[in-house]
C-alpha cells in the first residue's frame, strides 16, 4: 500500500552546491513542519528527490531512482524538486505515475500546502517563480557543520548557448544584505566556522548595505569579515565577466577570505567561447588571472571545461589544452557537452561524435589531474592551517581542509570545527596527508 501519511522523510540533493543548499533548507523546513529525518538505511515514508538539469545524465537520473523507489512493497510519497522539477514540470507524473508532487527551485518553501494536496490524492505541481522570494518563508537556520553554505545569488541572464540554468533557475535575483549577514550570523551561532556564498553567478551580487550604499561581493566578503566565530570565508561561482576590482583587491585585504578562486572558462579557442555566448575571451580571461594573482600570489585557481561543444575542432581542443597550462589549475570540473533541450546549442549544426569526446575528455582530465598533483605535491613539507571537518575512514583519523580547497587528512584529537596548523607529508591528486603541530606559545 502506497503511503499517503509520511512521518519520515529523505531529501536526496543530484546536483550543484546550490542545489545542495536547497536539499539542507527543504530538511529543515521539513523537520519544522514535524516530520522526522529517516535514519541512515531506513526507507522513508516521504522521499524528495532533489534533480540536476545540468547534463542529461543528471536529469535521466531521477527516473531511474523514481522506478526503484516505486518498487518497494510500500511505495512512499514522492517529491521531484529542483531543476527538473522546473523544466518539465507536470510532464513528470505524467512520465512517472508514482510522483505526487513536483516542486521547482524557487518554490519550495511551499512544500508543506503540497504534501497536503498529496495526502488528500492530489497531485500537487509547483513550479511558479514568485517575486517575493521563497527565503523570508522558510525557518531559520539550525545547521551545525563546520562548513556552511548560504545561497547570496539566484539565476543567470548570461545565457550561455548550451545551458539550462537561465531557464530553470529564471533570472539573476540578489538576496538583499541583510537577510544574508542575518543568516551568515545564525550559521556561525549555530558552530558554522566556513561559510561559502553561493550564486550561479557570485559575483553579479550587489545590493544595498546597511547605510544605503552599493555594494558588490567584495564588500558584502568584507561585512562577513566581522563576524566573530566565522574564520573562513569562500565564494563560488563566479563568471569572469563579473570579477570587479573590489572583488579582486579583497583577495589581498580580507583576512578570513581562502586563496581560492574557481573561475570557469569552458574553452580555451575564442572561436568557440563565441559560439558559446561566453563573453569573454581567452586574453581577457588570462588577464584577470593575472590581476587576481598579482594581490594573491598564492591563490588557487579552478575552472570548469565543456570538450566537444557543436564545431569544436581539434585545434580548437588543443587551444583548451594550452590555457590549462597557461593557467596551471589547482582543481578543475570537465565534462562532455551534452545537449539540452531548448538551448540554442542543441539545435546547431556540427555536433560532435561521441567517439572524439571520450577521446578530448581523457585528454583534457589527464592533463588536468597532472596539473592538480603538482600543485598539491608543492604543499609537501609546508605548514598549514587545516579546518577539521568530519572523521576518517581509520580510528582516530580527521579529514579537513586547506585554505586550498585541499581535503588533508591527520591523526589528531583536537574536536571537528577547531583550526589546527599541520604539517604537510605527502600528496596525492586528491588529497593530502599531514600531522598536527603543537602550537608554541606566543
Ligand atoms: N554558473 C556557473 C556554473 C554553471 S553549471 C558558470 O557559469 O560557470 C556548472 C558547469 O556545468 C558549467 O560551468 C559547465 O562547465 C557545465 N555545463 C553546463 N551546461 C552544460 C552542458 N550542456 N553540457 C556539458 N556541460 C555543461
Ligand atoms: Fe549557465 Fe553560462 Fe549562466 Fe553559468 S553563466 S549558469 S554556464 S548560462
Ligand atoms: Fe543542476 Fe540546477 Fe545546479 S541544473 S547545476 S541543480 S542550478
Amino acid at each position: 500500500m502506497k503511503i499517503r501519511n509520511p512521518r519520515t522523510f529523505q531529501v536526496k540533493s543530484f546536483g550543484c552546491q546550490m542545489n545542495v543548499y536547497d536539499g539542507e533548507r527543504m530538511t529543515e523546513l521539513l523537520e519544522a513542519e514535524g516530520l522526522a529525518a529517516a535514519a541512515d538505511g531506513e526507507e522513508a515514508d516521504l522521499v524528495v528527490l532533489n534533480t540536476c538539469h545540468i547534463r542529461e545524465k543528471a536529469a535521466e537520473k531521477v527516473y531511474s531512482e523514481i522506478g526503484r523507489i516505486v518498487g518497494r512493497d510500500a511505495p512512499p510519497m514522492i517529491a521531484v524538486a529542483g531543476c527538473v522539477a522546473q523544466a518539465e514540470g507536470a510532464e513528470i507524473s505524467r512520465r512517472a505515475p508514482g510522483v505526487d508532487i513536483v516542486v521547482g527551485p524557487q518554490a519550495y518553501h511551499n512544500l508543506p500546502a503540497l504534501i497536503r494536496r498529496a495526502k488528500a490524492g492530489e497531485r500537487a505541481v509547483d513550479t511558479d517563480m514568485p517575486a517575493a522570494s521563497k527565503f523570508g518563508a522558510l525557518p531559520a537556520r539550525r545547521r551545525l557543520a563546520p562548513s556552511a553554505f548560504l545561497t547570496v545569488q539566484e539565476g543567470c541572464d548570461k545565457f550561455c548557448t548550451y545551458c539550462v540554468v537561465p531557464y530553470t533557475r529564471g533570472a539573476e535575483v540578489s538576496r538583499p544584505w541583510a537577510a544574508i549577514v542575518d543568516e551568515a550570523k545564525a550559521l556561525a551561532d549555530a558552530g558554522a566556522r566556513e561559510i561559502t556564498l553561493l550564486g550561479q553567478n557570485v559575483n553579479a551580487w550587489s545590493g544595498e548595505d546597511e547605510n544605503g550604499r552599493t555594494q558588490g561581493l567584495g564588500g558584502l566578503i568584507r561585512a562577513l569579515d566581522a563576524l566573530p566565530g566565522l574564520a573562513r570565508i569562500r565564494y563560488t561561482t563566479s563568471h569572469p565577466n563579473d570579477m570587479a576590482e573590489d572583488l579582486i583587491r579583497a583577495h589581498a585585504e580580507v583576512p578570513k577570505l581562502m586563496p581560492y578562486l574557481h573561475l570557469p572558462v569552458q574553452s580555451g579557442s575564442d572561436r568557440i567561447l563565441k559560439a558559446m555566448n561566453r563573453s569573454h575571451t581567452t586574453d581577457s580571461y588570462l588577464r584577470i588571472i593575472e590581476r587576481v594573482r598579482a594581490v594573491r600570489t598564492d591563490i588557487a585557481v579552478s575552472g570548469d571545461f565543456i570538450v566537444g561543444f557543436p564545431g569544436e575542432t581539434e585545434a580548437d581542443f588543443e587551444a583548451t589544452l594550452r590555457i590549462v597550462e597557461a593557467v596551471n589549475y589547482a582543481q578543475a570540473f570537465s565534462f562532455k557537452y551534452s545537449p539540452r533541450p531548448g538551448t540554442p546549442a542543441a539545435d546547431m549544426a556540427e555536433q560532435v561524435g561521441a567517439e572524439i569526446m571520450d577521446e578530448r575528455l581523457q585528454r583534457l582530465q589527464a592533463l588536468l589531474r597532472e596539473k592538480q598533483l603538482a600543485f598539491n605535491q608543492a604543499s609537501v613539507g609546508r605548514r598549514t592551517e587545516v579546518l577539521l571537518e568530519r572523521a576518517g575512514r581509520k580510528p582516530g583519523q580527521l579529514v579537513g581542509k586547506s585554505p586550498w580547497l585541499q581535503s588533508v587528512h591527520l591523526e589528531t584529537s583536537t574536536a571537528i570545527g577547531e583550526i589546527v596548523d599541520v604539517e604537510i607529508l605527502s600528496a596525492g591528486p586528491n588529497s593530502l596527508a599531514g600531522a598536527p603541530l603543537m602550537r608554541t606559545a606566543a
